[in-house]
This record gives C-alpha cells, structure tokens and sequence, in this order.
C-alpha cells in the first residue's frame, strides 16, 4: 500500500480546498448580500458562477481519480469511533460539495440568471426555489464539516503527531 495520497489527488485536493473555502467565503459575505438590482451582483455571480463550474469540474475529476487509484491504509486513532467516523466525514465532504455546485445550478437556471450572464437578460428579481434552499443549507453544513476536517488535520499533526499530513502532501512515494 502506498503511503500517501496519488499526487493527482493531492493537487486536486489543495486546488478545491482553494476554491471551496473561496466559494463559501465570498458566496456568504459578497454575493448574496448584494441586492439583485446592484450591478455589482452580475460581476460578483459571473466569478461565483465561473469559480463553480470549475470546482464542479475538478470535484468529478477528483472522484475519478479518487475512484482508481490506491490509497494510504486508514490511520488508527487508538479509537474506534473516530476511525469509523473518518471516512464517513470525507464522503460527507465529497456529497456537500456536489450538492452545492449541482444546486447552485439548479436555482440560477430556474430564475433565468445565464440569459443575464451570458446575453442582455435582466437580474431576475430573487432566486425563490427549493434548490435555493439546498444551497444556503448544504453551504453552512459544509463550512462546519470543513473546521472540524481542518480541526482532524491539526489534531493529527499536532497531539498526535502521527504525520498524517504528509500523506496529502508532494512527495515521492
Ligand atoms: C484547508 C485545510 C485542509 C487541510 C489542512 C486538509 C488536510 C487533509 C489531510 C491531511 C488529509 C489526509 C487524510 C488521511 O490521510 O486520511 C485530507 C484528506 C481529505 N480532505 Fe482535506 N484538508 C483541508 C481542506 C479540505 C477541504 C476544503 C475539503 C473539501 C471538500 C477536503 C476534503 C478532503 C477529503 C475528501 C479527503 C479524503 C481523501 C479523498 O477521499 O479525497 N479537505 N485532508
Ligand atoms: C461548489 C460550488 C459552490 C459553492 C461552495 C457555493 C457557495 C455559495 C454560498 C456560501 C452562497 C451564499 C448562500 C447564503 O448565504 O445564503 C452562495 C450563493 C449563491 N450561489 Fe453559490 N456556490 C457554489 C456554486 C454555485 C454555482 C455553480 C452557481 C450557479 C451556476 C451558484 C449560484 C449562486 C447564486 C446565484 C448565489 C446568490 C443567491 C442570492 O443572492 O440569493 N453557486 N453560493
């Protein structure tokens, strides 16, 4: 088994940590406290859209790659629990981002947002529709699933020491 990460994977995993922390800091705090009818709305949704889209794009590849290679031994905390919960968190992780991209779809496409992207279409009023919803919900899920990921990550590398960081790191391997 080898003992870390295909380097594929861990290029693809610090690009969409990138994206998915920059997604849910300016979806959260820029985007959609904007007013629909402020100018500023379309720019900032053009760069959340765009930014979207490529995170879409990259998570597919990811699971992909995630699907077909070998991947280091499950590290044994000493506690059962936690070794169960681990990969349930990281496949938690993988669903939340899936259902932001493919919701965030969803709701543009139904309140006519790629006409105003990509034509001269007006912002829509609001963006009313369940998928919405879904997208504010899965965002806030998965803001908390991401501090207690990084939260798991400092508690390895720092009390237990056990160097699991290096397993999602660019090395030989
Ligand atoms: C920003 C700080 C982050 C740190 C320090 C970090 C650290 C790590 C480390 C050390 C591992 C390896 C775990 C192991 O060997 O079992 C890992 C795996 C993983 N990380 Fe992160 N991570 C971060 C952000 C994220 C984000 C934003 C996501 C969002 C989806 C994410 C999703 C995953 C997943 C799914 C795995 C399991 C490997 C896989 O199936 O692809 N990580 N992370
Ligand atoms: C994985 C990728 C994505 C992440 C992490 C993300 C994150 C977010 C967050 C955190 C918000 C603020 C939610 C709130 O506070 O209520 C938001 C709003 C929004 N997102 Fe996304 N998003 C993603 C993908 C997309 C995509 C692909 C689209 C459309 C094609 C999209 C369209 C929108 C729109 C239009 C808003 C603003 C809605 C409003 O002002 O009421 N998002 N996003």
């Amino acid at each position: 088994m080898p003992d870390r990460y295909h380097p594929v994977l861990v290029v693809l995993h610090w690009a969409l940590a990138f994206c998915l922390v920059g997604l849910l800091i300016a979806g959260s705090q820029i985007l959609a406290p904007l007013a629909n009818s402020d100018p500023a709305k379309l720019i900032s949704f053009r760069l959340h859209m765009g930014l979207g889209l490529l995170t879409l794009f990259l998570m597919v590849l990811r699971l992909a790659v995630r699907l077909t290679t070998r991947r280091p031994a499950p590290v044994d905390t000493g506690n059962s629990l936690i070794n169960r919960l681990a990969p349930v968190t990281h496949w938690a992780l993988y669903v939340l981002a899936f259902a932001m991209a493919l919701s965030g779809m969803a709701f543009s496409r139904a309140a006519g947002l790629p006409d105003a992207v990509f034509g001269d279409g007006a912002m829509p009023a609001g963006f009313d529709h369940p998928a919405r919803v879904v997208h504010t919900i899965a965002s806030r899920l998965l803001m908390a699933l991401i501090a207690l990921h990084v939260a798991a990550a400092l508690w390895h590398q720092f009390i237990r020491r056990d160097g699991l960081m290096a397993r999602m790191a660019l090395r030989r391997r």
